[in-house]
């Protein structure tokens, strides 16, 4: 890898979309609102993602531990994804991107579980961009699994414990056809990872903003990508 990559072109952005809540409270308005205008500045971000000529968006959108939430809020949060699949993604779509999603699929309802295989299926082709959403998504549920696959692959005989390399755990991440991140943005002042892409982050530049994320726009993404550009990436390396 180089010593100072950031003349690379940008490939991959993950962001936890993080303040719904707060923003909502700060109006006076049930948390639902929050993540409807959260909804709203998914489909803003991803324009402005393509618009910058950026492949890759992930989205944390939902992790294993929001299950924990009120019942009432999770289910809001569900209806909400119901309604994004059949409107804002579908519109995303047709404009050629390419939609697909990690996470625990078993916990969620079968008819979101069906539009979701059914958006993968219809996009694979589509070339423009990816946007990847996580949705009841775990890191470490990912490596835990990604152990189990390998361990799998050595007990039929398929390889030696000397084969495993990080390549080869790579690619038995949910993410293993996409670059890691480059960047990843938290909004709303927290400065947590909140296990999220713990393997794929290894590298990455992190960015957080105090912005809540219904208030997160264009203009601030372009900001931290320009911040970006100006930062040094020596991936452990000395700079000569
Ligand atoms: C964090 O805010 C946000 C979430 C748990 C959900 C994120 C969901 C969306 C932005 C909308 C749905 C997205 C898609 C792709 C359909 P929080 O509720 O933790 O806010 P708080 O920390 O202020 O309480």
């Amino acid at each position: 890898m180089s010593s100072d990559s950031t003349n690379r072109p940008i490939e991959h952005i993950a962001i936890i979309m993080d303040g719904n809540g707060r923003w909502a409270k700060k109006r006076a308005l049930p948390r639902n609102m929050g993540h409807k205008k959260g909804a709203e500045v998914v489909k803003e971000i991803c324009k402005a993602v393509e618009k910058a000529g950026i492949k890759y968006l992930t989205l944390y959108a939902f992790s294993t531990e929001n299950w924990k939430r009120s019942k009432e809020e999770v289910s809001a949060l569900m209806d909400l994804l119901r309604q994004y699949l059949a409107s804002d993604l579908k519109e995303l779509q047709e404009k050629g991107v390419r939609i697909r999603f990690i996470g625990e699929r078993q916990m969620l309802d079968a008819d979101i579980v069906e539009s979701m295989n059914k958006l993968e299926a219809e996009t694979l082709q589509n070339q423009k961009m990816t946007l990847c959403i996580a949705l009841s998504y775990g890191s470490r549920q990912e490596i835990v699994s990604a152990a189990q696959k390998v361990s799998e692959l050595v007990k039929r005989g398929d390889i030696a414990p000397k084969d495993i390399d990080e390549n080869l755990f790579s690619a038995m991440l949910y993410t293993h056809d996409m670059p890691d991140p480059d960047i990843l943005i938290r909004t709303s002042g927290e400065q947590r990872i909140s296990n999220y892409l713990l393997w794929q982050l290894a590298y990455t530049e992190f960015f957080f903003t105090e912005t809540l994320w219904p208030d997160f726009s264009e203009k601030e993404l372009i900001k931290i990508i320009e911040d970006y550009q100006k930062r040094e990436r020596r991936y452990g390396a000395i700079k000569a």
